[in-house]
């Protein structure tokens, strides 16, 4: 006897293709039967109607920044006048704006501006949300940026110590010691139990290589999986030096080159793409899809939500842009936001795909086929996301 059956379904499984005309049965938080509605002879305690909507896992978002005070709106207008995103950084805006703003704000404050943001995630069929700290670059704000998204609710939520995400004021031109610093907020959040992987910005407005290698081999010895803000504005060799500490993911990745791509493939290492911010930045560098594609590098998909680069605030528009703007196939970029997200996030072997004894994260969509989750612009096709088994809004 089966929890709950959804009947009368068609199923994109992403793992097994495409099931029309199906019954997907949960038991306690846990997929439990998956097929054809010709094969389902079992029983469950609930029969849900599907009413021919399509089920997919729920949405994973690999990788935002949703934990901050303030915004950029006045950068966003500077960018307008002609400004580069660079520009701003080198001048003191850019991330550390946002970094004295999150500075001031308490806990509550963090929670209660990131909580809000999170409903639109809720709504649009998400379960697993990444949320990096980055924006504090002392002990007590970045402690305090873990802690908030560890108390956000609805969502199931990964965090990442972003520690070195830029160089705090404070330790100009002493970049190595913000790096002996970060590796010991590193240890105690680790310790706390607050910290689910490492992340870095390796770049020219941020660290090195060298910089970056050195904070992985601290994260590799406490037993964290790493990955990488790689290659975003120029060839930092990113990429490879991710593969190097066999890092879940390398993010951004345009101006990766191909030994770090053919790397990343050798490493089980994901790319992780972020149309909001290529949008948002008006960045003309694609990332190299083909070189991915050719070398079977899978590829994830995210919203990068953040105040700076991509104030992004929905998995649905992820799926369009990845289509319009990196030309990715409306499947690709399904499995960019499920399976190969899940694979970002170190979580395919429990999420990602319909499969039995997968947990029982799937959204309900009233659309004719798949594909309709990328296409359209702004409209929102969930009717029902189950989130461990449980409805945490009423499927309709
Ligand atoms: O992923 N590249 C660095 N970090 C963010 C931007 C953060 C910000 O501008 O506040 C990104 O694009
Ligand atoms: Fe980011």
């Amino acid at each position: 006897m089966h929890d709950v059956a959804f009947v009368n379904a068609h199923l994109a499984t992403m793992s097994h293709g495409e099931l029309r005309d199906a019954v997907l049965a949960v038991s306690g938080d846990r997929i439990s039967w998956v097929g054809a509605r010709s094969e389902w002879h079992e029983k469950a305690r609930v029969e849900h109607d599907a009413r021919g909507a399509w089920i997919t896992p729920a949405l994973i978002d690999c990788h935002t920044h949703l934990v901050y005070a303030g915004n950029r709106a006045h950068e966003f207008e500077l960018r307008l006048n002609g400004a580069t995103y660079e520009e701003i950084a080198r001048a003191g805006g850019g991330i550390l704006s946002t970094v004295q703003a999150t500075r001031a704000a308490s806990e509550d404050e963090l929670v209660r501006a990131a909580q809000k943001r999170l409903g639109q995630w809720q709504r649009e069929g998400t379960a697993v949300i990444e949320v990096k700290s980055g924006y504090g670059l002392e002990r007590d704000t970045e402690l305090r940026m873990l802690r908030a998204a560890r108390r956000l609710q609805g969502l199931e939520v990964k965090t990442t110590f972003l520690g070195a995400h830029a160089l705090p004021p404070e330790y100009k031109g002493r970049a190595d010691e913000y790096i002996d610093l970060v590796c010991d907020i590193l240890e105690e959040g680790a310790r706390l139990g607050l910290i689910d992987a490492v992340d870095a910005f390796c770049e020219r407005i941020a660290f090195t290589p060298e910089q970056t290698r050195r904070l992985f081999l601290k994260a590799r010895a406490l037993g964290l999986p790493v990955k990488l803000h790689a290659d975003q504005l120029s060839d930092s060799g990113g990429a490879a030096l991710a593969a190097d500490h066999d890092a879940l993911s390398a993010d951004h990745i345009e101006f990766a080159a191909e030994e770090g791509i053919r790397r990343m493939k050798e490493s089980g290492t994901v790319g992780v793409l972020l149309p909001g911010a290529f949008y948002f930045l008006n960045e003309k560098q694609l990332p190299p899809i083909e070189t991915l594609r050719r070398h079977g590098v899978p590829i994830a998909l995210a919203t990068d939500h953040n105040p700076g680069s991509s104030p992004l605030c929905s998995p649905l528009l992820v799926l369009n842009m990845a289509c319009t703007l990196f030309r990715l196939t409306p499947q690709e970029a399904l499995a960019g936001m499920t399976c190969n997200a899940a694979h970002a996030l170190g979580i395919e072997r429990t999420h990602g795909t319909l499969e039995v004894g997968k947990r029982a994260d799937v959204a309900l969509w009233e659309v004719a086929s798949p594909a309709e989750l990328a296409y359209a612009i702004g409209a929102n096709p969930c009717v029902g996301v189950m989130r461990n088994g449980a409805f945490p809004r009423a499927a309709t």
